[in-house]
């Protein structure tokens, strides 16, 4: 298949255009590369082009000329608390690209999307959560992504458009040192960066109604994530209309695992620092993933050791370039 990638050199981006030019698909990335980096997807071809303020007409040229047949949208803003500080600039990035993305689609007859959606569009549910759970984003973030979604539903009833919107859980891992997260502001890359500190991990409540008393959270391999994209691309013919789908592994960690994980990888024998409540944080989510597994067979490989183990690889990797360079 010809793909075009938005946000190819991000972080899932990059796993995902890897994986669809190692199984022989052809791939061109468009990125703004502001937060995306070339490295990560070397060899392949990148235009620098930021949709969110860019033309659909130039877009739609871009499509027509490369032979486009499928979009694979992972461009976007991904902070939660920067979406609080500047939530028109989040509505503008993530809302105006699909926009753009969807008006040039439709003009050059490209009707495939897999749109980068996110568990965040189900606000502070709480449990095992379905695709049918009530959609009620508590930050600008998830509503910038519940309205990518929309958009994308009504599109597919105005014309032949036939896509998926994956609901990420959350994400981790890298599939090669190199293709790590190095922007992300979750627990495993704060831990780290906390370790290497030489100061303890931070737990932000040990209160919750749950095994341990800490959060859980459904954590998934990158690699897996990338995977998905693939599979749901391929099983566009049987989805019509805009098909919603959780990307988990339907097994819940809690935060004191992940740090004791965490902890163990990095050779640390630091103690725990338990804080308060970090307000806004759902005791557990953890994603029901029949959806995607009934419609490709798709289920994640990798656990959270897989995760742990594998991120720690890239810091390091990272760390080291970052000596070299100094
Ligand atoms: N946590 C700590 N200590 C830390 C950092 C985090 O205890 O130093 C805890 C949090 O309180 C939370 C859990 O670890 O209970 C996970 O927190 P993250 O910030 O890593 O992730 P979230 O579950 O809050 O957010 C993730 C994604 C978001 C997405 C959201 C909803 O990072 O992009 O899931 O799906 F919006």
């Amino acid at each position: 298949m010809r793909v075009l990638v938005t946000g190819g050199a991000g972080y899932i981006g990059a796993h995902t255009s890897r994986l669809l030019a190692q199984r022989g698909d052809f791939v061109i990335v468009i990125d703004d590369l502001v937060t995306g980096n070339r490295e990560r997807i070397r060899g392949l071809p990148v235009i620098q082009f930021d949709i969110a303020n860019g033309s659909a007409s130039q877009l739609a040229e871009l499509m027509r000329e490369h032979r486009i047949e499928a979009v694979i949208h992972f461009a976007g803003q991904k902070q939660v608390a920067e979406s609080v500080a500047k939530p028109a600039w989040y509505y503008e990035q993530n809302v105006g690209s699909v926009a753009q993305l969807l008006l040039a689609m439709e003009s050059a007859g490209v009707a495939k999307l897999v749109f980068s959606s996110s568990a965040a569009v189900y606000g502070d549910a709480s449990g095992a959560i379905s695709e049918s759970a009530p959609t009620t984003p508590i930050n600008p973030y998830g509503a910038t992504k519940l309205v990518g979604e929309q958009m994308i539903t009504a599109s597919s009833q105005a014309w032949p458009l036939r896509a998926a919107s994956l609901r990420y859980f959350n994400v981790g891992g890298a599939g090669a040192p190199e293709l790590g997260d190095t922007q992300a502001l979750n627990l495993i890359p704060i831990c780290f960066e906390q370790i290497a500190a030489g100061k303890p991990p931070l737990i932000f409540g040990d209160d919750y109604d749950t095994a341990d008393g800490t959060c859980v959270r459904d954590y998934v391999h990158v690699s897996d994530v990338a995977d998905a994209h693939l599979a749901v691309l391929d099983a566009l013919p049987q989805a019509p209309g805009n098909t919603v789908l959780n990307i988990g592994t339907g097994v819940g960690t809690s935060v004191r695992e992940m740090v004791d994980s965490i902890l163990a990888v990095s050779g640390s024998d630091l103690p725990v620092e338990v804080l308060d409540r970090r307000a806004g944080d759902p005791a557990a989510v953890v994603g029901i993933v029949d959806g995607i597994h009934q419609l490709t067979g798709w289920r994640a490989r990798y656990g959270v050791a897989d995760i742990v183990e594998s991120a720690w690889l890239s810091r390091q990797f990272f760390s080291a370039q970052s000596h070299e360079e100094s």
